[in-house]
């Protein structure tokens, strides 16, 4: 398939998708979310992936939304564009994603990892929602995923001053999962969506949809759900297999079934 700015290939049942636009630091137009999408959504339907990892360059996961694509832009050009609608498909990838950032992970950026269900971050990472600074808001989630994943007075301090943040930081506000050496970052990625793609896929779609869940959804909601993904698991081959291997005290061998 003809990717134009981005690289994608598949490794031990892991799709990785690597942001390609260097001129202009990753920056996200609709070319790189049409790309971005496809290849997510491609990569969802492959029994053989289970686990995605998105990532960019050293310098760059991505400099936000493409400023120079947005200027000259009406809100009726928005509203009819749909410009950046796209981009919900890409959320709703039923594979978990992990989003290996080094370098600028701004405004659509940083909202593009936070669609992610783990960040992984190299010392280099800088996090941070400037929109503010263009006159406008974020738009692909960063007032609402922000808030979710490090509480609303850090989020509204982020969001309203457009101050940039570390990877340390990040870290200790609960963001990233975990900070690596930026020589290190693709590795790191690699072990930890091996290891989620080592395992049975029903019961990863269904951990991700119940994880989902959680930010969606009342606690006595949520839990009904937990309750009854938890039991449909009980009908898979690779349940039964799992907790055998257990008993017998050898690695289970999970056919996704
Ligand atoms: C378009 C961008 C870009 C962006 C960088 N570039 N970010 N182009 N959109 N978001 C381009 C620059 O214009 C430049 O191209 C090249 O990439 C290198 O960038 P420099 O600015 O020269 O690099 P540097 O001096 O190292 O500064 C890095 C930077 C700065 C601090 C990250 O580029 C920056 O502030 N970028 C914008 C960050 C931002 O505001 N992001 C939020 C966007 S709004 P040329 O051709 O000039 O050399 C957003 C809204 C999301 O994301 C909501 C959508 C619904």
């Amino acid at each position: 398939t003809d990717y134009e700015t981005i690289l994608v290939e598949t490794r031990a049942r892991v799709g990785w998708i690597t942001i390609n636009r260097p001129e202009a630091l990753n920056a996200l137009n609709s070319q790189v979310m049409r790309d971005v999408v496809a290849a997510a959504e491609s990569f969802d339907a492959d029994e053989g992936v289970g686990a995605i990892v998105v990532t960019g360059s050293e310098r760059a996961f991505a400099a936000g939304a493409d400023i120079k694509e947005m200027e000259g832009k009406s809100s009726l050009d928005m509203v009819m564009g749909d410009h950046f609608g796209g981009w919900a498909r890409f959320a709703a990838v039923r594979t978990p994603v992990i989003a290996a950032v080094a370098g600028y992970a701004l405004g659509g950026g940083c909202e593009l990892a936070m669609m992610c269900d783990i960040i992984l971050a190299a010392d280099t990472a800088t996090f941070g929602q400037p929109e503010i600074n263009l006159g406008v808001i974020p738009g692909m989630g960063g007032t609402q995923r922000l808030v979710r994943a490090v509480g609303y007075y850090k989020a509204a301090e982020l969001v309203l001053t457009g101050r940039l943040m570390g990877a340390e930081e990040a870290e200790r506000a609960g963001l990233v999962s975990r900070v690596v050496p930026a020589a290190d970052l693709r590795a790191e990625a690699a072990t930890v969506a091996e290891t989620i793609a080592s395992k049975s896929l029903p019961s990863v779609y269904a951990a991700k949809a119940s994880l989902d869940a959680a930010l969606e959804t009342s606690l006595a909601e949520g839990l009904r759900l937990e309750r009854h993904v938890f039991a449909s698991l009980f009908d898979t081959v690779d349940q039964k297999e799992g907790m055998a291997a257990f008993r017998e005290k050898r690695p289970p061998e999970f056919t996704n079934r």
